[in-house]
């Protein structure tokens, strides 16, 4: 049995995290009699040895609140001296037995190595509102994301249509487009723009036109914000603000939406406007789909530990809960299907 083990919680905040840590402790303090360790700011915070207890007044009413009552950050152990090697001694030092770390792609790439180069009993939880971590039909976050931009793009159908107006609404997304997707399809957009599958600025302004030769006079435009646009001339253009990478060299995301919105209104002469939805939709409480399932997700890893179940990650399938191989998540992103891309196709233009 693991009497004591650590809990971190890494990358972008999400909505659901407070549930997977409220589950984790619950699990762990009552049901295996077993201490749990909150360990700050993600990896930073075990490179570090930034940690403090976590007992049932610590995680009492924190369910409905969004974010992550541990912190979190984009540190990366692996791009500082000796990041791994203080890790352990941390580790090794308040005595834990085992970590849990809550994370997405980027955190599970390191929770793999740690474990595989360096024998650190880790289990793996998966979250993040882009839904983009292979091995899991879903994360707990991205179900508020969807929520809160559909809801955005119900509000912005209404002022579009007063005005006549194109709407380009620029949701979150770096890598993949699964909330343009969902959010897109669930709003009724006219069209959605995904990373994975790049569009020319030529095929959006026919679809619009040809939507308002058959009476429609407004359009919405749903574009991920990692998304790639085809120019007039043959250039593929993304959004990029060059000189800010991330520690996992990620660039900083934001701003294809105005291109888009740019374009659109020069080659088509309707008047377009653009709405960035940002970190609105990362933000404020989980939805009850997010809640259940960081919950599932919680109970599961500590069990896990118990278990021993190490160098693993918690996953639903169907409703299942599974353990899948972190050797099969890290490094990889769950993109867009062709099928669930051309689920939306019949309802563009
Ligand atoms: O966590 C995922 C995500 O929300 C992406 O969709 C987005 O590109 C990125 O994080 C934004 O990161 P930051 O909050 O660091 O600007």
């Amino acid at each position: 049995m693991v009497k004591k083990l650590g809990l971190l919680t890494s990358g972008g905040d999400c909505p659901g995290l407070n549930a997977v840590i409220r589950a984790v402790v619950r699990r762990s303090l009552t049901d295996y009699g077993a201490e749990v360790v909150g360990i700050l700011r993600g990896w930073r915070g075990l490179m570090d040895g930034l940690m403090q207890p976590l007992n049932h007044d610590a995680v009492s009413g924190i369910l409905p609140r969004g974010g992550t009552i541990l912190r979190t950050s984009r540190t990366n152990p692996f791009v500082h001296e000796r990041g791994a090697e203080r890790i352990l001694e941390n580790v090794r030092r308040a005595g834990l037995e085992a970590v849990i770390a809550v994370g997405g792609d980027d955190t599970m790439g390191v929770a793999y190595r740690l474990y595989r180069e360096y024998g650190l009993p880790v289990v793996g939880v998966p979250k993040t509102i882009d839904n983009d971590v292979v091995g899991t039909d879903f994360t707990f976050g991205f179900d508020t994301t969807v929520n809160i931009a559909m809801e955005a793009i119900d509000r912005i159908h209404t002022t579009a249509e007063s005005h006549d107006r194109v709407v380009v609404v620029e949701v979150m997304g770096r890598d993949t487009g699964w909330i343009a997707l969902y959010a897109g399809l669930a709003g009724g957009a006219d069209m959605i723009i995904v990373p994975e599958r790049p569009v020319s600025v030529q095929e959006v302004c026919d679809l619009i036109r040809h939507r308002h030769d058959r009476g429609k006079d407004f359009s919405i435009v749903v574009v991920a914000e990692g998304a790639r646009l085809i120019l007039h001339d043959g250039r593929e253009v993304q959004a990029l603000q060059e000189d800010e990478y991330d520690e996992f060299g990620h660039g900083r995301r934001g701003g294809i939406g105005e291109t888009l919105g740019r374009e659109i209104e020069a080659e088509t002469g309707y008047e377009t406007r653009v709405t960035v939805l940002g970190h609105v939709q990362r933000g404020g409480t989980p939805s009850a789909f997010d809640r259940i399932l960081g919950t599932r997700f919680g109970i599961a890893a500590a069990d896990f530990v118990q278990q021993g179940k190490f160098g693993h990650m918690v996953a639903i399938r169907g409703d299942t809960i599974v353990a899948v191989d972190l050797a099969q998540v890290a490094g990889k992103l769950k993109t867009v299907t062709d099928d669930y891309y051309n689920l939306a196709r019949p309802f563009f233009g």
